[in-house]
């Protein structure tokens, strides 16, 4: 068993090894048990300066990414594109490197475009994580996922897990369906045809439109939120209403019980609270939304130590 990543950075779930997620899971097993600590602190990235650099707004992974860096100790800068010099016309490139020049470790970047984590990667001389880019990559979102599974079943192995709602537009789902089939989870997507990505069945996944049926199928079901912000974008209207949508793909109490048996239920957040979901299902025991919230920590705990690992000390 390795104790190092086998990538330098954390770009997407493609990137990592079945090992790779293993090696973060029991880094953040230990990290979980410091959290439950009343001294919830350690010394691991005293000597490490990560900047957190957030273009497209987020309060869970923001605030999770910032505790866990202080956990670790590290130093941190945050930085937020609505009050900085990119709204005078700087280009990433040369907003990272400026901070950079600043004796920076680490990245930690949310962005509105698809590809940006790996473009800054092969731009600028720092470890990069992605805390999400477009409708691309959530890699954290969905190792965080994949370890709450863990943690309410025991594995992830052979676990059928149902990913619900809008597929097309949501990076936790590509990130969750890659993370999932490296752990050997089945997966099925469940949602209108037009919030489907074209050539859905080539990501290894079951597909159908039936709800009621896909529920009794699965052990899990994960809601995604309906990116309300994105519909349209493409100049399709990609559903007739949202009262239409509750009606076929949302998740309420009455339709819970008639699936028959007890299912575990997820959501990343925010949540649109009847829509894809009612607050009975939301905050009911069937529900682990908050356990994904508190792991997030720990998970990204472990992986930003498990990075800073690959920071050779003299370039410290
Ligand atoms: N789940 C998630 O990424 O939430 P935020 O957009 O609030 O970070």
């Amino acid at each position: 068993m390795s104790d190092q990543l086998s990538t330098d950075h954390l770009l997407g779930i493609r990137e990592l090894t079945a090992e790779d997620i293993e090696l973060i899971f029991r880094t953040a097993d230990g990290f979980k048990e410091v959290l439950a600590r009343p001294i919830k602190k350690v010394p691991s990235l005293r000597d490490i300066t990560i900047a957190n650099l957030f273009f497209e707004n987020s309060t869970r992974t923001r605030i999770s990414f910032e505790l866990a860096e202080k956990r670790l100790s590290a130093d941190i800068i945050n930085f937020s594109s609505s009050s900085s010099s990119t709204k005078k016309g700087e280009t990433l490139v040369d907003t990272v490197n400026n901070i950079l020049a600043m004796k920076v470790d680490m990245v930690v970047m949310r962005h509105p475009d698809p590809g940006a984590a790996v473009f800054l990667s092969r731009h600028v001389d720092a470890r990069i994580v992605n805390a999400g880019d477009g409708t691309h990559a959530h890699p954290t979102q969905a190792l965080l996922d994949a370890y709450s599974i863990r943690e309410k079943l025991g594995r992830v192995k052979g676990v059928r897990v149902l990913i619900v709602g809008d597929i097309l537009h949501s990076r936790v789902a590509l990130s969750n369906i890659q993370c999932l089939n490296k752990l050997g989870a089945e997966v099925m997507l469940c949602g209108p045809t037009t919030l489907m990505p074209r050539h859905v069945e080539s990501l290894g996944v079951k597909v159908t439109h039936d709800l009621d049926k896909a529920l009794k199928w699965c052990d899990v079901a994960n809601m995604l939120r309906i990116q309300l912000e994105r519909q349209g974008s493409d100049g399709i209207a990609n559903f007739p209403s949202l009262r239409e949508y509750a009606m076929l793909f949302g998740l309420d109490g009455e339709r819970y019980r008639r699936i028959g048996k007890d299912i575990v239920i997820m959501h990343p957040g925010p949540i649109n609270r009847g829509v894809e979901i009612t607050s009975e299902v939301a905050d009911s025991g069937a529900s682990i939304i908050l356990d994904q919230v508190e792991n997030g920590v720990a998970v990204r705990m472990a992986v930003l130590y498990l990075l800073a690992g690959k920071i050779s000390r003299a370039a410290r």
